[in-house]
């Protein structure tokens, strides 16, 4: 089978290694990928293949798959889901036979849409914060009900803004000034065109993964990200700054209550609403007392989760997606490590405001009992320089996660690059 990888981060690094142990990948391609894509080889020793073509370049990755004769493409990120990329194969009479793993456009609404997730939840009762949207019309009424409620106020921007459209608010004026900015003055532009506002919920959260095949599916292992900048969770929101799995207060009864009240009425309302969907869910949980609550869904794996959550899975990933693609994920046995996996992001000084690029990215010493995941990494001239915000991933395995944050923290140390940045704290409130 040849395989495409769509995305360029550690995630897509995660996803490359772990397709690349599977015999029946022949060949393997990612693009955009980053340096660690490139040098990763696969079973039969050929190496994967980077191609310089962006995620939302359908006519692009259309020519790759033709040239190539790709049999699968394997979605990273939520942007080309949400803008179709599965509609459009599915659309044109050359691309029909070729698997994507991700849902389609329509089920893709779970986390290209607030409100449409919300509606989704309440139709099926699955457990969530109480909520009213509104449009900039309904501004006044928006007013009235942030009175109502206690404060912190919770505003959430409608659409995709990349990460950032979420905002979380002590005071009432300020909340009504920010509901405004984001109605009437575009804050996150169309994204806010529609706002969200939520009960707030007040408990820790974790990252649950979920792999159907629109019938069926698999819990995979679950985990928790650490999402601020700074140590003991303050400072600006990242893309995320490192990942445990599993997660120490989610013992069985809890994982049950996931699965009995979230995940099997999520996967009964896809079917219930006809929301074709052959891939990853990541519901985002905060577990309140003793309950689970859903915060969002995404319509992909998480990064850094996938880091920590891929390395405890031992069933073939190429098995896996196969079976996603013909509709019989019933047949496949997940096999998990017992282990533990912990993971810690180097970022470039300054992220997640401005940063530069380019430096170069060192050893000191070969790094031999961690897995070292590329996120925004390049070659330039031979060498590795850093491309992006988040840069580099070390996961460790361990007996609990302390040990595995212990070696992916030593093994840290042995790389280097110019303001390099990680949190020395992860796992602190566990
Ligand atoms: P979201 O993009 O919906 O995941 O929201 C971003 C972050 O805001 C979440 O990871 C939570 O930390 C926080 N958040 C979102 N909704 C709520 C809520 N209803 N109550 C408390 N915190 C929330
Ligand atoms: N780590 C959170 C996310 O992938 O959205």
């Amino acid at each position: 089978m040849n395989i495409l990888i769509l995305g360029g981060g550690g995630r897509e690094h995660t996803f490359t290694w772990k397709t690349a142990q599977s015999n029946k990948v022949k060949r393997l391609f990612v693009a955009p990928g980053n340096a660690g894509t490139a040098g990763t080889k696969l079973a039969s020793g050929e190496a994967v293949t980077n191609v310089d073509i962006a995620v939302t370049d359908f006519d692009g990755i259309k020519a790759l798959v033709l040239k190539e004769n790709i049999d699968m493409v394997v979605v990273g990120p939520e942007d080309p889901l949400v803008k179709g990329i599965h509609d459009y194969f599915l659309n044109d009479p050359e691309l029909q036979n070729v698997a994507v793993i991700g849902p389609q456009k329509l089920a893709a609404q779970l986390e290209g849409s607030k409100e449409f997730a919300k509606e989704f939840m309440n139709r099926h009762g699955i457990p969530t914060a109480a909520y009213q949207s509104f449009t900039r019309e309904q501004l006044e009424d928006g007013f009235a009900f942030l009175e109502q409620l206690e404060p912190p106020y919770v505003l959430k921007a409608d659409g995709l803004a990349a990460g950032k459209g979420v905002l979380i608010l002590n005071d009432l004026e300020e909340a009504k000034a920010e509901l405004k900015n984001m109605l009437v003055e575009a804050k996150f532009g169309d994204a806010s065109a529609k706002v969200v506002i939520e009960e707030f919920l007040s408990g820790i959260e974790l990252s649950c993964f979920v792999v159907t095949d629109g019938k069926h599916y698999l819990t995979l292992p679950m985990a928790k990200d650490y999402k601020r900048i700074g140590e003991g969770d303050t400072g600006l929101n990242t893309g995320g700054m490192g990942a445990v799995s599993p997660v120490p207060f989610a013992g069985e009864s809890f994982v049950n209550k996931i699965e009995e009240r979230i995940v099997k009425p999520t996967i009964s309302g896809l079917q219930k609403d006809e929301l074709p969907y052959r891939g990853f869910i990541f519901i985002g949980l905060i577990k309140v007392g003793e309950d689970p609550y859903v915060i969002e869904y995404n319509v992909r794996m998480g990064d850094p989760e996938t880091e920590v959550v891929l390395p405890r899975v031992k069933t073939d990933l190429a098995d896996i997606f196969e079976a996603v693609q013909t509709g019989t994920l019933d047949k496949i046995n997940l096999e998990v490590d017992e282990r533990a996996a912990a993971t810690i992001m180097a970022v470039s000084g300054g992220y997640p405001e401005a940063y530069e690029k380019g430096k170069e990215i060192t050893e000191t010493a070969t790094i031999e009992d961690s897995l070292v995941f590329h996120a925004g990494t390049a070659l330039k001239d031979g060498k590795t320089v850093t491309s992006g915000g988040r840069v580099i991933a070390v996961t460790s395995y361990g007996k609990d996660f302390k040990a595995a944050l212990q070696k992916s923290y030593q093994n840290m140390e042995k790389l280097h690059f110019d303001k390099m940045y990680y949190r020395k704290d992860i796992g602190f409130d566990l």
